[in-house]
């Protein structure tokens, strides 16, 4: 039997969004065991935070430096073995950083860093300390997302053609930041949240979802950026057309000012043979299409899905599983990890999670989505022009 590795968190106090999701993902398996933290950015806020989850008052850290000079002084057997780290944008790179040369595990939210400079630095750094680096792209964590790079992996699309994936949410349609709401507060900052707006918060989900299924390279974008939110600074809404390396060609669309939108990602794949589409907001069904066959709606937790998907399904089929399964599912992945890097297992490939190339690829795909929408130069006037008849 081994024994639970443990973790501590930074971030994720009291009033944030994503810490407890990764808290309660991390409970699901036993395998990982929450039990030290930074948890915000103000020591008093973090202590109260901590105190309400139980931390021990000595793993209750003010800060996440005060987390990383004590938890390296314990002994091994001690000292955590894994730090998460879900702040704010703007504060990754520091930390993860840190967490890295110190010789810790982690785990980072998306989008990883704010500019490629920084991703190579960090790249570089998970290669000299040899850690385990995740990256909570969660929707590659979702069962039949795992069956979706099934099937394509096993051929039964075909060669694909084209791709749309499109991930529309509604929140910010109004000047929510104005409000003083905080999650919308710091995605609508430069500063805090990158260069990107929606294309940073979610875009980069829709980017790394596709490659994830698909398997496909992109090798070149057209962009449209809009603010549609008068006096926001950054994109809230993106267009996009996209040609991959092996020919095939997408359309990515993300909005964060669909009104009335909750969390509707999807996508939809068509090869020679076969096309596929999912949707997060019903996730426990894949609908598989052919040419010659009447249309298959799959189900998750069946007998008939791949070892991949069983691999990411914890309970039998018509009992949904979702969101925090899916991060479960990540966690699976780097726990596999950090045991075989210890030699207590060979690590298992249907347990795959995002890295840090990954969190890389997800950066430069953010800044040339940036760059691409500032430029010009693919716009065509297309309006009826009676002089030209
Ligand atoms: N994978 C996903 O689906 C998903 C969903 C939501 C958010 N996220 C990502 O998670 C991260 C956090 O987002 P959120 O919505 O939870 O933000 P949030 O504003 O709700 O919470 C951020 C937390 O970090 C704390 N914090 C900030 N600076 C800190 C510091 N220096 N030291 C310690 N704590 C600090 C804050 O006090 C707060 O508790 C972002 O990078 C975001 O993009 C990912």
């Amino acid at each position: 039997m081994s024994t639970p590795l443990s973790m501590a968190m930074v971030g994720g106090g009291q009033d944030a969004f994503i810490g407890a999701v990764h808290r309660m993902a991390v409970r699901l398996d036993d395998q990982i065991r929450f039990v030290a933290g930074a948890l915000s950015s103000t020591p008093e806020r973090a202590k109260v935070s901590g105190d309400a989850l139980g931390l021990r008052p000595d793993r209750n850290y003010p800060t996440w430096q005060a987390l990383i000079e004590q938890e390296t002084k314990r002994s091994p057997e001690e000292r955590v073995d894994l730090i998460s780290i879900v702040t704010p944008n703007d504060s990754h790179y520091e930390i993860a950083r840190a967490c890295v040369e110190a010789g810790f595990h982690v785990v980072l939210d998306k989008p990883m860093v704010h500019s490629s400079q920084q991703a190579a630095d960090l790249i570089a750094a998970v290669e000299r300390a040899g850690t385990v680096f995740g990256v909570t792209y969660n929707y590659s964590g979702y069962p039949l997302v795992r069956e979706a790079r099934h099937l394509v992996q096993q051929g039964e699309l075909g060669t694909i053609r084209k791709v749309i994936v499109e991930y529309n949410q509604g929140w910010l349609s109004t000047k929510l930041e104005a409000s003083g709401q905080k999650q919308a507060g710091w995605r609508t900052d430069p500063a805090r949240s990158g260069l990107g707006g929606a294309i940073g918060d979610i875009g980069s989900h829709a980017e790394q979802l596709l490659r994830f299924i698909t398997g496909l390279e992109i090798d070149s974008i057209c962009a449209d950026l809009t603010a549609f939110v008068p006096g926001r600074e950054l994109d809230d809404d993106v267009g996009m057309l996209l040609r991959f390396t092996s020919g095939a060609k997408g359309v990515l669309v993300a909005s964060q000012v669909c009104t009335g939108e909750e969390n509707n990602l999807r996508i939809r794949a068509w090869g020679e043979k076969g096309g596929l589409d999912w949707r997060q907001e019903q996730p426990n069904e894949l609908i598989l299409r052919k040419a010659d066959e009447p249309m298959r709606h799959l189900r998750s937790a069946n007998p008939y899905g791949s070892p991949a998907a069983a691999a990411a399904t914890r309970i039998p089929a018509g009992h949904p599983e979702a969101f925090i399964e899916a991060f479960a599912n990540i966690y699976r992945g780097v726990a596999d990890a950090i045991r075989a890097s210890r030699g207590e297992n060979r690590r298992d490939p249907e347990l795959p999670f995002p890295d840090v190339h990954d969190g890389a690829r997800g950066v430069q795909f953010i800044e040339r989505a940036v760059e691409s929408g500032r430029s010009d130069r693919k716009w065509t006037p297309a309006r009826w022009d009676p002089d030209a008849e």
